[in-house]
């Protein structure tokens, strides 16, 4: 039995399988530039960020309808329940549908329709974090964040994600201080690819209250400590590193530092079809390769509940 435990970076878009994605295709009409299944996972070599990336938005072509979005959460959810996820925090790519002619209340009603008996089918509670794509203009987030304003009873908080490197987060203060002002938490990918001084700029210009991945930040000894300090928590996030080649191999992975460091350390899946598997295979996979003992994943575990957002009333009815 998988322990159980809160994931807190995972993109719903990212727990797009083969299987399903092939089915959409064929529900929708359209046909997938790659010949099969098994073709398509062959194509699930990755040398950084950018190349998991253009993988990621061309096979979200296929989610046109509710239904689909539907499909997909409730796919990650069945998969999730099993991995031991007690509380789901889950990120969505808003701009990502809306810039290919689908609209905002499509996706949303779509995850929300999965989500909403989330509790009752797969004992999970869940909460959506609305992800601005860095890459793009701050303007567009800012409309989107506009946009999501009647669904706001759905979303804990915003995120910032897409490629890091070049798109700093004081781009995106603005719709971040507004994302505030609207009862909203806030998160920030940084220090994945990009360098500790994006995790200051996230901490410092956009209130981020957790940092996903933020593995960069043992560059920096004074960020090191300041983190230990605040125990801003890190979503750290072990196969995708080493995919996307962060890092070299499980065995290198520098999460064992970074819980010496003393830093509020936490372990989630990121995109688990693309990176070869779920949250529970990442606690795994660091008691196979970096040898953590049971205690070591019971306190990874307590993290993830401490560094969510739930209600302090299912937090300790979890805890
Ligand atoms: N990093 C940045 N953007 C992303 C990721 C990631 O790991 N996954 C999906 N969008
Ligand atoms: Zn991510």
């Amino acid at each position: 039995m998988a322990i159980p435990k809160a994931e807190l970076h995972i993109h719903i878009e990212g727990t797009l399988e083969p299987e399903l994605a092939f089915h959409l295709a064929d529900r929708n009409g359209i046909t997938l530039p790659h010949t099969d299944v098994h073709a398509l996972r062959d194509a699930y070599s990755f040398t950084d960020l950018q190349s998991f990336l253009n993988l990621y938005y061309e096979l979200m072509d296929v989610l046109r309808t509710e239904a689909d979005f539907h499909d997909l959460a409730e796919a990650y959810l069945t998969r999730a329940a099993a991995q031991g996820v007690r509380h789901a925090e889950i990120f969505f790519d808003p701009q990502a549908h809306t810039g290919r002619g689908v609209s905002l209340d499509t996706v949303i009603n779509g995850l929300a329709s999965a989500l909403d008996t989330s509790l009752e089918r797969h004992n999970i509670s869940t909460s959506l974090i609305l992800c601005f794509l860095r890459d793009r203009p701050a303007t567009e987030a800012m409309d989107t964040l506009m946009a999501a304003r009647p669904h706001l009873e759905r979303i804990s908080a915003v995120g910032l994600d897409s490629a890091e490197v070049g798109n700093p987060p004081e781009k995106f203060t603005e719709v971040f201080a507004a994302a505030a002002e609207l009862g909203l938490r806030r998160v920030a990918h940084a220090g994945e690819e990009g360098p500790a001084s994006y995790i200051w700029q996230a901490l410092n210009l956009l209130g981020a209250e957790r940092i996903d991945h933020g593995i960069r930040c043992l560059e920096d000894p004074e960020l090191v400590s300041h983190l230990a300090a605040t125990q801003v928590p890190l979503t750290v996030c072990p196969f995708s590193n080493v995919r996307l080649r962060a890092v070299a191999t499980l065995a290198d992975h520098p999460l064992p530092a970074l819980m010496e460091a003393g830093l509020l350390v936490t372990v989630n899946s990121d995109d688990p079809s693309y990176f070869g598997g779920y949250v529970h295979d990442n606690y795994r996979g660091l008691q196979e390769h970096l040898g953590l003992d049971t205690e070591q994943l019971r306190t990874l575990a307590r993290n993830s509940f401490t560094a969510s957002f739930l209600p302090p009333e299912r937090r300790r009815a979890l805890l």
